[in-house]
């Protein structure tokens, strides 16, 4: 680059600074008036500049900014390598679809083989299962965890199981002990969906580093953000070359976009019937897909990468004041409990609601959003409720039981790192003042008084 255009852009980028601390100052909070959201992008001026930055080189597809996410998220999470993709839902699809490989020999996912999973989860950690003609096994979860029940995974098991696809729900981690000997002793892969856990810890070690493949979101409700945006990480290299050429077209050459023939073979390889000679770079092994994400997706990444660990700590710290907070509502509420020998990343704080409750769970999420504090459920519920799923072929192990009930009654707040003190105080209040709000407002419409 010519010196001009470098000192434009240094112009530009002081410029992007001076802009964004103008146009996002931080507003202050307004009881009843500031909404408070369950999740959100938490941005700073260098996430706005580095992403102009990366708009200035007009690169477009993935490019030097993606070479760098991977390299430090895989780093970040303890493994080998990071393959970059344009959503976490892609992230599951890929790696899912790279276990069909061929290359795999006996050990490829074949249509009609068995996968297990839990019901009560997000539908992008079972859809691949479907799309690749998979058969879904479905087991319940447990409770205060809200993952899977590990006691059904030997009930669920025959000779068609080939693998484990399971998420970290809410970031708290699932028995990552247990799940790992049971795939381990019947030669299972073992897909981890992180989507919703980046930087949580199980018996010291990331989440993300005991399946074969682990996914990743970073949607910007996640812990970090790049608009849309996901990625698989792996420590082993037969998988890392399945992935990039799945996420590629389904191409045999492993020359980065807009690079040729690296390899210094490009013509000069014969691969099954094709003709000698024939361009490497047109050379297909696998049905793929293109699921790359842009580089200025990857510069946001790179720049929100650098803020990760404040981003787990202020986590961790708002679900610590939640928890203080409501414990003294526990006999209204179910409250969350970490797997033993983990430390989640919390992604939100769930709560399930007692049967003794005086209160349903939809007039308590109505008061929260009437007064401005943001609710999600768990998902989908017992996904096989769902239409989408009606149809489908599976397999259920138990009735379950606690999927139903956490379709009926779970529910979730914020943790998020946007979430002020004052808002945390805030939203601790009106959880105490709901119960007996929710019952004058029963009594009145019982009475038909106003
Ligand atoms: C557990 C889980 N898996 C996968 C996804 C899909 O991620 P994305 O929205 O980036 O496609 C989500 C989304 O929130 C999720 O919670």
């Amino acid at each position: 680059m010519g010196n001009e255009a470098q000192n434009l852009r240094e112009q530009i980028l002081r410029l992007v600074g001076q802009y964004s601390r103008a146009a996002f100052p931080v507003a202050d909070f307004l009881p009843e008036s500031t909404s408070i959201p369950v999740a959100g992008r938490c941005f700073d001026e260098a996430d706005i500049q580095s992403l102009v930055d990366a708009s200035l080189d007009f690169w477009l597809t993935t490019g030097r900014y993606a070479a760098d996410f991977e390299r430090d998220m895989a780093r970040f999470v303890g493994a080998a390598h990071a393959v970059l993709v344009n959503s976490g839902s892609s992230a599951n699809l890929l790696a899912l679809s790279c276990l069909t490989s061929p290359k795999l020999k006996e050990r490829a996912l074949k249509a009609g083989d068995e996968v297990i999973t839990v019901a009560a989860g997000f539908p992008t950690t079972v859809n691949p299962i479907i799309q690749n003609g998979l058969v879904p096994v479905f087991v319940d979860i447990s409770l205060p965890g809200y993952n899977v029940s590990v006691e059904q995974l030997e009930q669920a098991c025959t000779r068609k199981t080939k693998a484990v696809v399971l998420a970290h729900t809410l970031g708290n981690p699932f028995d990552l002990k247990r799940v790992a000997k049971f795939t381990k002793d019947h030669g299972l892969w073992l897909i981890e969906d992180c989507c919703d856990a980046l930087g949580s810890l199980y018996q010291g070690r990331r989440v993300g580093t005991f399946g074969d493949l682990s996914t990743f979101s970073f949607y910007p409700a996640h812990h970090i953000t790049m608009g849309e945006g996901g990625c698989v990480c792996t420590s082993q290299e037969e998988l890392r070359r399945l992935l990039e050429s799945f996420r590629d077209w389904g191409r045999d050459c492993r020359c980065a976009p807009g690079h040729d023939n690296h390899c210094k073979n490009r013509f000069g390889r014969q691969l099954g019937e094709l003709p000698f000679g024939y361009d490497h770079k047109y050379t297909y092994s696998h049905i793929g897909y293109n699921l790359k994400a842009t580089d200025m997706q990857a510069a946001v990444g790179f720049s929100q990468l650098k803020k990760l660990p404040g981003f787990i700590e202020a986590r961790r710290q708002n679900f610590e004041t939640i928890r203080l907070g409501l414990e003294d509502l526990a006999g209204y509420f179910l409250m969350p409990e970490e797997t033993p020998g983990s430390v989640p990343s919390w992604f939100g704080f769930p709560l399930t609601i007692r049967d003794e409750a005086p209160f349903g769970r939809n007039e308590l999420l109505g008061f929260l959003e009437e007064h401005r504090i943001a609710t999600r459920l768990l998902f989908g519920g017992n996904l096989i409720r769902q239409p989408a799923y009606r149809n489908i072929e599976h397999r259920v192990v138990s009735n379950l039981e606690v999927s139903d009930r956490v379709m009926m009654k779970a529910f979730w707040i914020g943790v998020h790192p946007g979430l002020t003190a004052p808002m945390i105080d805030y939203m601790i209040e009106m959880f105490h003042r709901a119960p007996e709000a929710l019952e004058a407002s029963d009594a009145r419409a019982k009475t038909g008084k106003p």
